[in-house]
Order: structure tokens, then C-alpha cells, then sequence
């Protein structure tokens, strides 16, 4: 079995986990998340890799080159930027790459402003709301997708 590359992306105070908010996102850091992540693609036949970014800007950039640089598809939390970026969806458009959604909380039992994601509707789907586990269950997701194309 050839390993796919697959890329997580973290966006704006996710390098705060651990630390933010724990009542609401948990007391993992994103180092601690990272390497779970990194094992279960070992396991699942994917490399992963990941980058957190605070900058709309670099993760614009980071999806964009998804589209050529050999990656199967991606995992992102975009956090507060999922309510607010069209630059990042049409970068997700322009890739071209399968992708799954996942938020740490369920963003459906907060303020109404989280209800919405610009980025929903061109994702394979969504998961949210099992804390660091959001992001587990999105690769294997997204895994299974891959696999079955
Ligand atoms: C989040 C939810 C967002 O609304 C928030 O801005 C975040 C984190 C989550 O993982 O629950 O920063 O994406």
C-alpha cells in the first residue's frame, strides 16, 4: 500500500490548547493532538502532517498548494476563521482536495455567530463537538474516503 500525504491545519488560538478555555477545549495541547494524529495515520496508511497558522493569509497559501504538492486530502479546524473567511473557502474550492470540517466543541450549543460555516458545504463533512477526538474521527473519515476512491 502506497502512504497517502494528507495535511491538518489548525487555525488562529489553537496554539493556545491546553490552556484556552479548557472547560471548553479540553486540556490537550496541540503538540499532544499532533502526535496522536501522526500515529493513527501510521496506522491508517496516511502521513500526516500538520501546521497551525494565526494568519488567514498562510492558510490560504498552505490549501492552495495542497493542489500540487502531492496531498490526498486534508483535516482542517479553522476555528474562529470556519465563521468568517470566504479567502479560505475558495482556496478549498481551487484544491480540489477532499476535505472534513472538525471543531474541538459543538459549535451548535454556542453563540449563534458559530452556528455558521463558510466552509460546510464544500467539505465532505463535518465533525464536531468530542473534543480532541473531533480530529481522530475526521482522519479516519477521511481515510475511509480515500480508500474507497
Ligand atoms: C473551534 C470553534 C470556533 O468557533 C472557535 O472560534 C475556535 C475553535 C472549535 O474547535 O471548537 O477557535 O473551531
Amino acid at each position: 500500500m502506497n502512504t497517502q500525504k494528507v495535511i491538518v491545519i489548525h487555525g488562529p488560538n489553537l496554539n493556545l490548547l491546553g490552556r484556552r478555555e479548557p472547560e471548553k477545549y479540553g486540556r490537550m495541547t496541540l503538540a499532544e493532538i499532533d502526535q496522536a494524529l501522526v500515529a493513527l495515520g501510521a496506522e491508517l496508511g496516511l502521513e500526516v502532517e500538520a501546521m497551525q497558522s494565526n494568519d488567514e493569509g498562510a492558510i490560504v497559501t498552505r490549501i492552495q498548494a495542497t493542489r500540487d504538492d502531492g496531498t490526498a486530502g486534508l483535516v482542517l479546524n479553522v476555528a474562529a476563521y470556519t465563521h468568517t473567511s470566504i479567502a479560505i473557502r475558495d482556496a478549498l474550492v481551487f484544491c480540489e482536495r477532499p476535505a472534513v470540517e472538525v471543531h474541538l466543541s459543538n459549535v451548535h450549543k454556542r453563540e449563534p455567530f458559530r452556528h455558521v460555516s463558510l466552509i460546510a458545504d464544500v467539505c465532505l463533512g463535518q465533525i464536531l463537538g468530542f473534543g480532541p477526538q473531533s480530529y481522530l474521527l475526521g482522519l479516519r473519515a477521511l481515510a475511509a474516503h480515500l480508500s474507497a476512491g
